[in-house]
């Protein structure tokens, strides 16, 4: 087999494709796995009944079903159902947005492809730019979506150290610069991997440098605002027409219909919704009809809030708890847990790398994550990215508990024989 550079670039091995992998095998083939890796959301029974429920109701009414089944949609998706979240978000937050405003998208790993390579890598007159990321960890699944090189620049964060466990990253803002090859901002908000969520100040002196630099800021929603909502702390939605936001319905609990949201200015829209549909004809119509549903019996805000919210929360604070109990005495430091699925672990001077970390639990059936593969576009090297793992906790409690338990196993043997 011969492949192009696109198809050496996209079929290489990468990080979200053994992410998947690992998810797939424990999730489907091998369910002794202890899971704490990919991001799959957890079974929330309550929210599994609501989201069967708006299905069901899709599916009841034969036009309804056809719509949904049997009919492609136009190029920026359900107008319907972009018509109604753009009132619904216009009156919950005073957006100033309609249904031009809003695109549909098979999830939004593949709206972030299309988003990225829409704004950064070869421009018409032969110079590159790159997608700017104000702070690293970031999103793993972002590193392999540029169609260039050099596609990513990162900074490093500001560590912020909090008694004698705890940490948070904030943007640095006497690192971070927009040079005039950054095409767009990115951040995501919750941030996968840490958990951290950027506080509304530090949102909005990005937006402030991205307007003042003439770029648009991407923000990655997936967990957070105004759906799903996995946020533990007092943090604002955030749109204004220099704002790309990016939301899923994967987190709610529907990682199966693969549809994404993207909230953007009508040109950006446009662009979008044309390049999208070059790719994927059209976006699928499950989600957008759960979606419509939902928005009906006013429960797609407030399933996130009441149900999806403190379900995580609970489950997180259990979390920790179990991990001070397993880690106690050895040198770890837990990311201040705002939100999302998961929490960023920092084992200062680990003396093997956390890629080694993740392959000797994988040996004993725990599948956690590497934190060196969250740094995209970092050119400096840096040895904290060596230290760090991120592990999920959607699993119930009990796959949890044996997890950390083997996890604390495993780091005290590499301090103390490496
Ligand atoms: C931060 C972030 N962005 C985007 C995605 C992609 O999600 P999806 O394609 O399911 O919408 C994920 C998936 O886990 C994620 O964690």
């Amino acid at each position: 087999m011969r492949l192009s550079q696109f198809g050496e670039t996209l079929s290489a091995d990468s990080s979200i494709v053994s992410l998947m992998d690992d998810l797939g095998s424990a999730l489907r083939d091998n369910p002794d796995m202890l899971f704490l890796g990919g991001g799959n959301p957890a079974r929330i029974p309550a929210v599994e009944a609501a989201l069967s429920g708006a299905l069901k109701d899709a599916l009841a009414d034969p036009e309804k079903a056809w719509q949904m089944l049997g009919v492609y949609q136009s190029p920026a998706g359900d107008t319907q159902l972009r018509q109604e979240l753009a009132d619904c978000l216009r009156r919950r937050y005073q957006w100033p947005i309609s249904a031009e405003n809003i695109a549909l998208a098979n999830g939004s790993q593949s709206a972030f492809f299309v988003l990225f390579n829409l704004f950064a890598g070869k421009m018409t007159d032969g110079s590159a730019r790159h997608i700017q990321l104000p702070l690293v960890p970031e999103y793993l699944g972002y590193s392999e979506l540029g169609l260039g090189s050099d596609f990513y620049r990162a900074s490093r964060p500001d560590i912020e150290l909090i008694g004698e466990h705890s940490f948070k990253y904030h943007v640095d803002f006497s690192r971070f610069a927009i040079d005039a090859d950054s095409a767009a901002l990115c951040v995501s908000r919750p941030t996968n991997p840490t958990g951290n969520v950027i506080a509304d100040a530090e949102l909005a002196g990005l937006d402030e440098r991205a307007k003042a630099a003439g770029v648009p800021l991407i923000i990655d929603g997936a967990y957070g605002l105004p759906f799903p909502g996995i946020v533990f702390t007092e943090a604002c939605a955030h749109w204004n027409e220099n704002t790309v936001l990016v939301l899923s319905l994967s987190k709610l609990g529907l990682p199966g219909v693969r549809t994404a949201i993207v909230i953007a200015d009508e040109p950006i829209i446009r662009a979008f919704a044309q390049a999208n549909t070059v790719l994927s004809l059209a976006a699928g119509n499950v989600g957008p009809a759960i979606t419509r549903e939902l928005l009906a019996s006013e429960q797609l805000l407030q399933m996130g809030r009441e149900k999806v919210a403190p379900f995580y929360r609970e489950r997180c604070e259990q979390t920790v708890t179990l991990l001070r109990a397993a880690l106690q005495g050895l040198p770890y430091r837990i990311h201040q847990p705002e939100g999302a699925i998961f929490l960023w672990l920092w084992f200062e001077g680990l003396p093997v790398p956390s890629d080694e970390l993740y392959k000797r639990l994988k040996a004993r059936g725990v599948l956690i994550i590497a934190g060196e593969h969250f740094f995209p576009g970092l050119q400096e090297p840096w040895a904290h990215q060596y230290e760090c793992v991120r592990i999920s906790y959607a699993q119930p409690a009990h796959v949890v508990e044996q997890a950390a338990l083997i996890l604390a196993e495993e780091v005290a043997r590499a301090y103390h024989s490496g």
